[in-house]
């Protein structure tokens, strides 16, 4: 059996990640830096403690970092995948986390942002593109019922904004721009049943990295509904799943392309898209080397086809 490393294993978003490894018939190791939070067979490592880390790196096949803020995880443990020789995933959402990582020189294969946030509206865009090698804008609209967030996710989005000094990043003009004035406000009309709902444009997720990392595209935007971004800063217990729908649309010269993708609760979905990546790398499928975005690296619409019945197009 295939074993893979789960790093950040007892997490919300880790459980996940395992339950779907065992389902697809793989044998996830499970990691983290608390032994207490961990089962017997269990490998507790630290990112402060490379060989911690290449200890708990025995004999996988390949990591999934599912440690956040990845500000603190991500390199140590690329850097451990590195020095075994492993394919390194991880499931950031952090913007600067996304950036450091996408700015390594590795001989193995990275996919950071294999996620929800970063990873689906990447496959999406890339989908959406078809036979368009560039586009004048990509929009990306989450419409989430709800947005109950994590401690992790809490804690990623403090330590990024930390990282920018509380500015806001948009990628705009071919580039990321940091600004001060506040998010933009608007309508996003999107399908039924959800309809249209009030957005906050730029709303920047880590979709703005890895779309234009590979996509000839001067802007990426992404809209969060207004409901669900509310949710997010009043900050409760994740005590309830959301619906999503995410709405991508691709303009070059008047002309849109449009995908739109629906599901339920984003933690649980990336489970399946980090998983089919994990998979699709030990068996070579795969477009590129080195670090690359979930677009850049996979068949983009086959790979979408394979999340089915967790994501439906459409
Ligand atoms: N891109 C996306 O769409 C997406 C989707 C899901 C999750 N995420 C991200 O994934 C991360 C985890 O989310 P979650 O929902 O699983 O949160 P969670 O339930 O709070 O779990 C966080 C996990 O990270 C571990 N951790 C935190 N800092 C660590 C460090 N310095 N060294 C080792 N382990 C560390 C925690 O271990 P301890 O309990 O020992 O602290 C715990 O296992 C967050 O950053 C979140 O934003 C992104």
């Amino acid at each position: 059996m295939t074993s893979v490393l789960v790093y950040g294993a007892y997490g919300h978003t880790g459980r996940f990640v395992v339950s779907e490894l065992r389902e697809r018939g793989f044998e996830p190791i499970l990691s983290g830096r608390d032994a207490t939070k961990l089962p017997s067979g269990g490998r507790a490592a630290s990112v402060d403690d490379p060989a911690s880390l290449d200890r708990a790196l025995d004999g996988a096949a390949a990591v999934i970092n599912c440690a956040g803020p990845f500000a603190a995880t991500a390199g140590p443990v690329l850097d451990a995948a590195a020095r075994a020789g492993v394919p390194y995933v991880d499931v950031a959402a952090e913007i600067e986390a996304n950036l450091d990582t996408f700015a390594r020189d590795v001989d193995t294969v990275a996919v950071p942002a294999m996620a929800f946030f970063g990873g689906l509206g990447d496959l999406l865009a890339t989908t959406a593109m078809g036979d368009w090698t560039a586009a004048d804008e990509i929009h990306v609209a989450y419409g989430l019922t709800g947005w109950r967030p994590t401690a992790g996710t809490l804690a990623a989005g403090r330590v990024s904004r930390e990282r920018r000094g509380s500015r806001r990043v948009r990628y705009a003009g071919g580039g990321l721009e940091y600004r001060d004035d506040a998010l933009p406000t608007r309508e996003w009309a999107f399908p039924a049943p959800l309809g249209t709902q009030p957005v906050l444009a730029e709303f920047s997720m880590a979709d703005i990295v890895t779309i234009p990392r590979h996509l000839d595209v001067p802007e990426v935007t992404t809209y969060m509904t207004t409901a669900a971004a509310g949710e997010l800063s009043a900050a409760g217990e994740r005590d309830a799943a959301e619906t999503f729908v995410v709405d991508v649309r691709v303009r070059a010269g008047g002309e849109e392309r449009r995908i739109v993708a629906r599901g339920e609760d984003i933690y649980a979905v990336t489970a399946p898209l980090a998983v089919e990546a994990v998979e699709r790398v030990l068996s070579g499928r795969t477009k590129a080397k080195g670090v690359a975005a979930a677009g850049e690296i996979f068949d983009a619409p086959d790979f979408l086809r394979a999340l089915e019945p967790h994501i439906t197009l459409g």
